[in-house]
């Protein structure tokens, strides 16, 4: 399982590996029969009165997605930056429930919230892919996302994986999940599948390589995915890139758009891609490349230069296989200019110092 295999970098492989570890997340976890979601590793967990998510990086827009899936549940959820989380400054009590989202467990940002978390008497919750990690030995629980290895620097499958079990936790706080959000989750796998095997994103690598900066715009749930890509884009590109929430654009990073900065619009059913569709209008008006990434190519394509499509699903899931349109588009810009994928330069797996 740690070795390239047939595959060029780690990440590819890793990338590919999206199907599978989206199994190995679910499996055992979701009962056809009762529609009931199982994660027997919180059978002990009380209900919290709130919630609360620290993580770094990668983790950190999982961390959000997750966030807005609580709330949505009714649970009173906010996520903060692991570095910038201050148990004395906001309210932390035994009925609070602190999730460390983290791939490694080893972070150092988000091993001290979520030790100073426990010092303030919450109770905290390791979402973690390392067994035996600081992060799994040290929370009162744990909920393993079973990815596998990950070996290249920036994350890919991972971030998948933090998704699908922050689903699942969510499902256990609210002590609810709709049957269509079940039937989503089984299906997922073979729609990452798909996505996987007809993505047209190395055709813009050509197109886009000599460009001064990538723009990601989403909203809702797609949101946290711009964020995401273009971490992604800066992490193995090393070019500029950033990710905003669309309705953002007009309050200033508008006035960097120009014929040289594609933009790459998550324009997904779920996450009001009518109101994104005017903020496309508006990068178009200044001549920027847009690039969408869609679940309504028809809707979508007479407005946009280029379509990387994604199956149907449900609203919460279409942002994982959205991500995925985007980690590729990044491993092939990457790719076309020569970088190192899989160590990019100054970045580490795991930083273990504040
Ligand atoms: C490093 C890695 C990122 C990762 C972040 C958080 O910066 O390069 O890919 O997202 O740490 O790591 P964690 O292990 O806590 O998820």
């Amino acid at each position: 399982d740690a070795g390239k295999g047939s595959y060029e970098h780690y990440m590819k492989k890793e990338i590919h590996e999206q199907s599978r570890a989206i199994q190995d997340c679910l499996r055992g976890r979701v009962d056809p029969e009762t529609n009931h979601i199982l994660l027997e590793e919180l059978a002990e967990l009380d209900l919290p009165a709130t919630v609360q998510l620290v993580a770094c990086g990668t983790s950190y827009h999982a961390a959000r997605y997750g966030a807005r899936l609580l709330r949505e549940h009714g649970i009173a959820a906010q996520t903060f930056l692991a570095s910038e989380y201050r148990a004395e400054t906001v309210p932390v009590d035994e009925e609070t429930l602190v999730i460390g989202v983290t791939q490694s467990g080893e972070t150092a940002d988000t091993m001290r919230a979520l030790r100073e978390a426990n010092g303030a008497g919450a109770v905290t919750l390791a979402l973690t892919n390392t067994v035996g990690s600081s992060a799994a030995r040290e929370c009162d629980h744990v909920c393993y996302i079973r990815a596998g290895p990950e070996i290249g620097v920036a994350a890919t499958k991972t971030f998948a994986s933090q998704q699908v079990a922050l689903a699942l936790v969510t499902g256990v706080l609210a002590e609810t999940a709709e049957p269509a959000f079940l039937q989503g989750l089984a299906e997922l796998p073979a729609q990452i599948q798909t996505v996987l095997e007809n993505s047209q994103a190395q055709a813009l690598a050509d197109a886009y390589v000599d460009s001064d900066a990538y723009f990601f715009i989403g909203r809702e749930y797609t949101a946290p995915v711009a964020l995401e890509g273009a971490l992604k884009m800066k992490e193995i590109t090393y070019k500029h890139a950033e990710g905003f929430a669309a309705g953002e654009l007009k309050h200033g990073p508008l006035a960097l758009v120009t014929e040289r900065t594609p933009v790459f619009a998550l324009l997904t059913e779920g996450s009001r891609l009518e109101k994104t569709l005017g903020n496309v209008k508006e990068v178009q008006a200044r001549g920027a490349p847009v690039i969408a990434v869609t679940d309504a190519p028809q809707t979508v394509e007479r407005y946009v230069d280029h379509v990387l499509e994604v199956p149907s699903t449900h609203p919460y899931l279409t942002p994982i296989l959205a991500n995925i349109q985007l980690q590729l588009a990044s491993y092939w810009l990457a790719n076309r200019l020569g970088r190192s994928i899989d160590k990019p330069r100054n970045l580490a797996k795991s930083v273990t110092v504040e």
